[in-house]
């Protein structure tokens, strides 16, 4: 594959999920393969997670919501814009697995869904995978593109599916849903040695807001069984790829590996690799035959154009040695598209910056 192939990773894919530690342009590039997608004929949706202020206001996405907005585009791309809201797409998930109003409200007011909503480890990597299953089933969208947050963590969400299927099956879960079945009141759940145990460590209201919540839960396992493992095997089909983004930095060339090797282990392959914020390599020439040329116009006596092939040869040191850095990373994705940026004078935050950008990835 080459450069070029880009195209193919926007054109045959229904999701792009892009990943890479922080400050290397994840946002700026799943930005740009977005438009670069749109600009290609698909409709195409942007799940944004943490853009600076004027790349979110130049994407018309300046607050958290579940409903992706139309970009402002010309030529007739179509573009979609929403910034993540993990408890929204929660409560949204509810709604839909819930037999009726009265058990969704049931779950949705209880305390101990408010709690776990937010702060279950997990839960926001879940909903991450939830919304953009969501979107890739939409009608409105032909591919979903991805930003992932800057954290090792990231790519959590690929297990989410799978761990809220095993909590499901858990034992505990289990034996506290068989009372319920049974007809048990909640009291006398509480009732019992353990419980009441457990309800002197976490508080006893606590406790019963969270019987009551898996009792409220019950017979919607299954729905929420059954999504997560379509959310699972989305993730894992050909029709997901996923595009690593790194700098020259030898601590984002590692992370970048890490991410790679992470996805091999679930036996998927890096699609892409953007290198971004690269220094631009001038000509060329090596940083030698410029020091060279250097040391030549020095003896003719023209210190002017020795000057500036003495700064040629810096600046062609620095892309050398770049290249040296992320020789290990192309090596590790071969097969994948790679695309090349160089580092741009000021920060890439509006729509045609972007734009440009993302015709340079295609190539
Ligand atoms: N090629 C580039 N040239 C110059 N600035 C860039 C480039 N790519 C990204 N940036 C800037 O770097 C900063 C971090 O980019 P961002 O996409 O938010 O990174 P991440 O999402 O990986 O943390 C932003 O201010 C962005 O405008
Ligand atoms: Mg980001």
């Amino acid at each position: 594959m080459s450069v070029s192939d880009f195209a193919n990773v926007l054109d045959g894919s229904r999701v792009v999920v892009c990943c890479g530690s922080g400050g290397v342009g994840k946002t700026t590039t799943a930005a740009a393969l977005a438009i670069a997608a749109a600009r290609r004929g698909r409709r195409v949706v942007l799940i944004t997670i943490d853009p600076a202020k004027r790349l979110a206001d130049a994407l018309g996405v300046d607050s958290l919501s579940n409903d992706p907005a139309p970009v402002r585009l010309d030529g007739g791309a179509q573009l979609w814009a929403m910034m993540l809201d993990a408890r929204g797409t929660f409560d949204a998930v509810i709604r839909t697995q819930a037999r009726n109003e009265a058990q969704a409200e049931r779950i949705l007011n209880n305390p101990f869904y408010a709690n776990i909503a937010s702060r279950l480890s997990g839960s926001q990597e879940y909903m991450a995978a939830e919304k953009l299953f969501d979107l890739s089933n939409d009608d409105r969208f032909d591919l979903v593109v991805v930003d992932t947050p800057p954290t090792r963590e990231a790519l959590d969400f690929l297990e989410a599916p799978q761990k809220l299927m095993n909590f499901l099956d858990h034992r505990v879960y289990r034996w506290l849903m068989t009372p319920a079945r049974g007809g048990l009141k909640v009291l006398n759940i509480a009732a019992q040695p353990i419980l009441r145990t457990i309800g002197r460590v976490i508080g006893a209201d606590v406790l019963a807001d969270a019987i009551d919540f898996f009792q409220a839960f019950e017979g919607i396992e299954p729905g929420f069984v059954r999504r997560a493992g379509a959310v699972q095997s989305l993730l894992r089909s050909d029709q997901c790829r996923f595009v690593v983004v790194s700098s020259a930095r030898r601590d984002t060339v590692d992370e970048a590996v890490y991410f790679t090797n992470r996805l091999s282990e679930r036996d998927v392959t890096v699609a892409g690799l953007v290198l971004n914020r690269l220094q631009p390599s001038f000509g060329e020439g090596s940083a030698h035959s410029a020091l060279s040329a250097a040391r030549a116009a020095h003896k003719a006596g023209d210190e002017t154009l020795a000057a500036l092939q003495e700064n040629l040869a810096h600046v062609r040191r620095v892309a050398e040695a770049e290249q040296a850095v992320i020789a290990p990373l192309v090596d590790r994705v071969r097969g994948a598209a790679v695309a090349r940026i160089h580092q741009r004078a000021t920060d890439v935050h509006d729509l045609d910056t972007i734009d440009a950008l993302g015709r340079e990835i295609i190539g």
